[in-house]
C-alpha cells in the first residue's frame, strides 16, 4: 500500500510570530499559496515482520536518508493517539522537493503538509477512518507538525486563526478566502535567494523567543490592525495599501527578532541592498508590487503578473547581482495539494 501526495509552500504576508496554547497562533495571519515551491511526499505501508511495539519507520530525502527529519516524523507521530495502529507496520516515507534544495528554501509548510495529506489518507485506508473534511482535518494535522504547514492545504489566499473580520477563522485550522478582488488573482513572487545556507535560527526557536519579548501584546495588537486593513485592501484591489502592510508586516518579524531579549540578526547585506532596489524602483516605476521576507535572508517580490516583462527585467539586471549565483525562483500563486 502506499499513498503519495504534492504539496505548495505558501508566502505570508501577515505572520504568524510568537504562539499560545498548544501550536495555536498568538494573532491571525494569512497567505498567498505558492504554485512551484513544492514537496512530494510518498509512504509505503507494509505489514511488520516482527512483532516489536516501537514504531518502525525510516525517511529518505530525494533517494538519501535523513536521521533528523526521520526523527521529526517519528516524535510527531508518537503524539497522535489516533495513528497508534502505524505501530503494527513498517512505514517508509520518501519525499523530493522540486525547487533546488540547495536554495535555502526549505519549507517546512510543504513538507508538512504533505506529510499531514499522506497520514490521513493512510488512516483512512488502513483502519477505514472517515474524514468527511479531509482538508480541513489534514490542515489541523499539518497545523500540529508545523503552524505555517496548515496554509499550504488550500490554493490561492488562506486565512489562518480568529478575526473579528472573519468569521470563517479558527485558530485550529487554515480556511481558504472567498476570492479577492482581481487585482490580487494573478500575482507572481520571485523568491530572491541571497543565501541557501541554513537559517541561523529556526523558526520554532523565532516563535520562543517572542514568549518573552517585551513588544508581545504590541505585535499581537498590531497583526490584527494589519489584518483588518489588509482584508480590506485585498477586497478593494488597493495595491498601494498591500505594499504598505506586507512590507510592514516584514520588517516587523525580523525588527523583533532584532529586538528580542537574545537578538539575532536574520538578514544579510545583500537583503537590505536588494530592499533598497525594490523600493526605489517601486517608487520610480509606480508598477503594483511588494516585498516580504521569512525568517531568513531570502526576499520574495510579490507583484501583479501582468507586469512580468518589466519585473522579471528589473529582477534580471539590478538584482541577480545580489543573489548567491544568482538564483532565484521564479513562483506565482497555485492552487494547492495534488494527489499523484
Ligand atoms: C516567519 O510554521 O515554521 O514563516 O509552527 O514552530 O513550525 P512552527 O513555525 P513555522 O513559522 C513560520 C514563521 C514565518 C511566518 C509565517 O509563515 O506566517
Amino acid at each position: 500500500m502506499q499513498v503519495s501526495w504534492s504539496a505548495p509552500s505558501n508566502i505570508a504576508f501577515i505572520k504568524y510570530w510568537g504562539k499560545k496554547g498548544h501550536q495555536l497562533p498568538a494573532n491571525a495571519s494569512l497567505s498567498m499559496t505558492l504554485n512551484r515551491a513544492r514537496t512530494e511526499m510518498s509512504v509505503s505501508v507494509e505489514k511488520k515482520e516482527n512483532n516489536k511495539s516501537e514504531l518502525d519507520l525510516t525517511f529518505s530525502f530525494e533517494g538519501k536518508a535523513e536521521p533528523q527529519f526521520e526523527k521529526k516524523i517519528r516524535d510527531f507521530l508518537l503524539t497522535l493517539s489516533d495513528f497508534a495502529w502505524a505501530k503494527d507496520y513498517a512505514l517508509k516515507f520518501s519525499s523530493k522537493n522540486t525547487f533546488p534544495h540547495s536554495t535555502g528554501i526549505a519549507s517546512s509548510a510543504s513538507s508538512m503538509s504533505a506529510l499531514a495529506l499522506c497520514l490521513l489518507e493512510l488512516e483512512e485506508k488502513m483502519v477505514g477512518k472517515k474524514h468527511p473534511h479531509f482538508l480541513q482535518e489534514a490542515s489541523r494535522l499539518a497545523r500540529l507538525a508545523s503552524g505555517s504547514a496548515c496554509r499550504s492545504l488550500y490554493g490561492g489566499h488562506v486565512f489562518w486563526g480568529e478575526h473579528p473580520d472573519f468569521s470563517a477563522g479558527n485558530d485550529e485550522w487554515a480556511t481558504p478566502m472567498p476570492s479577492v478582488h482581481e487585482n490580487f488573482q494573478e500575482m507572481g513572487d520571485a523568491i530572491l535567494v541571497v543565501s541557501s545556507a541554513a537559517k541561523k535560527v529556526s523558526s520554532r526557536e523565532g516563535h520562543n523567543r517572542m514568549a518573552e519579548h517585551p513588544f508581545k501584546a504590541a505585535r499581537v495588537t498590531q497583526a490584527q490592525q494589519h489584518t483588518a486593513l489588509l482584508l480590506q485592501a485585498l477586497a478593494q484591489g488597493d495595491w498601494q495599501s498591500f505594499q504598505q502592510i506586507v512590507q510592514s508586516e516584514a520588517m516587523t518579524l525580523h525588527a523583533l527578532m532584532m529586538s528580542a531579549p537574545r537578538p539575532a540578526i536574520l538578514m544579510a547585506s545583500g537583503t537590505l541592498k536588494i530592499l533598497e532596489l525594490i523600493e526605489s524602483f517601486a517608487q520610480d516605476s509606480g508598477l503594483p508590487l511588494a516585498y516580504t521576507l521569512d525568517a531568513g535572508p531570502n526576499v520574495h517580490l510579490l507583484y501583479h503578473k501582468k507586469e512580468r516583462t518589466r519585473v522579471v527585467s528589473f529582477i534580471q539586471t539590478e538584482l541577480l547581482p545580489f543573489c548567491e549565483e544568482r538564483m532565484w525562483i521564479d513562483d506565482e500563486i497555485g492552487d494547492g495539494p495534488k494527489k499523484l
